[in-house]
């Protein structure tokens, strides 16, 4: 399992974490993201999203649990899992998980556990001040982790 870790102090700088992640990261690859409320999960989803183009709006899909953006230079699924926390019915969300040809991003990733595949890379946000954040990124996948060195 190899793992990585580093300090960011700015909301800038995670952007910049979310375009390396939309450049590097393989088609398929699905991304946990955990993290307390305000950590910067969403912020990451929103780097991430400019990172392929997307110019919609990326909101916490709290209201919808998941959102599809279809018109970036490839897809981007974003799962908010939070309000399937005490919800133990199949929604259909593994059709998506995974989704081949783009990169899918989970938010509360421990409520729907059981839908994520084996090489999930996790991504764990921990705020150490009101814009500085500790960041550990690790996968069973190694050559996920090593892209983003
Ligand atoms: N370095 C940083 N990285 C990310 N967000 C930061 C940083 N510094 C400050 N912030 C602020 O922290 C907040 C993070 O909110 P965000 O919605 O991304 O959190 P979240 O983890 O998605 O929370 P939730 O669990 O409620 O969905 C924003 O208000 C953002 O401006
Ligand atoms: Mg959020």
């Amino acid at each position: 399992m190899k793992r990585i870790s580093f300090d960011i102090f700015s909301c800038e700088q995670m952007n910049e974490f979310g375009l390396k992640i939309a450049n590097a990261l393989p088609n398929g690859t699905v991304i946990a993201l955990v993290g307390d409320l305000g950590a910067g999960k969403t912020t990451l989803v929103r780097g991430v999203a400019r990172g392929l183009n997307i110019n919609e709006v990326v909101q916490s899909p709290t209201f919808n649990i998941m959102k599809l953006y279809l018109k970036g230079s490839r897809p981007l699924i974003h799962i908010d899992a939070y309000r399937l926390a005490d919800i133990n019915t199949d929604i259909g969300l593994d059709e998506y998980i995974g989704y081949e040809t783009g990169l899918t991003m989970i938010e509360w990733p421990h409520f729907i556990e059981n839908l994520l595949p084996e090489d999930t890379l996790w991504i764990n946000i921990k705020s150490t001040g009101e814009n500085s954040r500790h960041i550990e990124v690790y996968s069973s996948n190694d050559s996920l982790v090593e892209a983003l060195k």
